[in-house]
């Protein structure tokens, strides 16, 4: 069975894309495949955030993705800092990465803007999340498009460390979703769906409820040429509609576009479709929010599986780079 790994940072509301660009993927391969889901807080450490809020989004983002629908008894959902060989492996791949190489990452460039006090935890950011993909040996890495220079970083120090030291690591491969699973903004749909939205009207919450998505969809942009056409490159507004229709109803896009003729009946009911595909997850996230301590639970047993692998990696890193064990003689 292969192994997928994915991580998430838990910053943010959980909005329409994380869910149906991301999560409802990751539902889907926990049947598949051996999964284990990372939340990411180490990642959040690399830009200026609140001590208080980063604990409670974290733990907030744990019960997404429970009320998504990931299983705590078919996959391994942890926190990234309670697995400690993480930033262990972490270290040792900086060790096998250049400054070159990282100086090419373009996030770190966009974030960074040549800044001198930028951190520079947020320069080996992509070493860590190597780290996190290589210690569990993950063959299958499910990320947005912007993370695959990340990926391909990750499976060149994956290739050369094993050229070096000798076969470690599994090369991962990056699953990056089609392109009509990106989400995007109600108010300005060239661009994603994204939390840093510069409009909350332009972004759906998971929280949201449905007189605010029903709201949100009715005053989405569109053109004014009234023609109900998938054409993404002209028509942005209207064919973001027609995919979250298609996304939330499970309905072809062909078929939606031949039943609706005008922009009005096509919002209400892809509103209506949003909202009942949200409510579920809704429902379930209500009810998990009364026992957070079930949460934190599956947390730390997601933590204890994850800790027998990684700690498994590290001993087999650690011999083949010359760092002496106990059973050393
Ligand atoms: P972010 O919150 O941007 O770090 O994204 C977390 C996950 O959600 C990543 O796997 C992204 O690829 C996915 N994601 C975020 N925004 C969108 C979007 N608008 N459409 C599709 N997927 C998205
Ligand atoms: N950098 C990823 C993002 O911002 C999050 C991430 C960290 C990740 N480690 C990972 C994703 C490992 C996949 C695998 O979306």
């Amino acid at each position: 069975m292969k192994r997928v790994l994915s991580g998430v940072q838990p910053t943010g509301d959980v909005h329409l894309g994380n869910y149906l660009g991301a999560f409802r993927g990751w539902v889907q391969e926990q049947s598949n495949c051996e999964a284990l889901y990372c939340i990411v807080d180490l990642h959040a450490l690399t830009v200026d955030y609140d001590p208080k809020e980063l604990a409670e989004r974290t733990l907030d983002m744990a019960t997404y993705l429970i009320a998504c629908g990931l299983d705590p008894q078919r996959c391994s959902i942890f926190v990234q800092s309670q697995v400690p060989q993480h930033t262990y492996l972490a270290w040792i791949l900086e060790c096998n990465a250049s400054m070159g190489e990282l100086s090419r990452m373009t996030q770190f460039k966009d974030k960074g803007k040549g800044n001198d006090s930028v951190k520079v935890g947020l320069f080996t950011y992509p070493v860590l999340m190597a780290a996190d993909i290589l210690i569990y040996n993950a063959d299958l890495v499910p990320v947005g498009d912007d993370q695959r220079q990340h990926l391909e970083l990750a499976r060149n120090i994956a290739m050369r460390f094993n050229s070096k030291y000798g076969a470690t690591f599994t090369v991962p491969q990056a699953q990056v979703p089609p392109l009509g699973a990106r989400v995007m903004d109600l108010q300005d749909p060239t661009k994603k769906m994204s939390k840093s939205s510069s409009s909350p009207q332009g972004i759906i919450l998971l929280s949201d409820d449905p007189a605010t998505i029903d709201k949100k969809i009715k005053r989405a942009v569109t053109d004014n040429d009234s023609l109900v056409n998938y054409d993404p490159e002209h028509k942005p507004g209207i064919s973001n509609l027609l995919e979250l229709f298609s996304s939330a109803s499970g309905q072809s896009i062909e078929q939606i576009q031949q039943n609706y003729t005008s922009y009005g009946p096509l919002k209400s009911d892809t509103a209506q479709a949003v909202i009942e595909m949200i409510a579920p997850i809704q429902e379930r996230y209500n009810e998990l929010v009364k026992d957070r301590k079930s949460v934190l639970d599956c947390l730390a047993s997601g933590a204890e599986h994850a800790t027998s692998i990684a700690g498994a990696t590290i001993d087999q890193v650690a011999s083949a780079i010359g760092l002496i064990r106990p059973d050393y003689i």
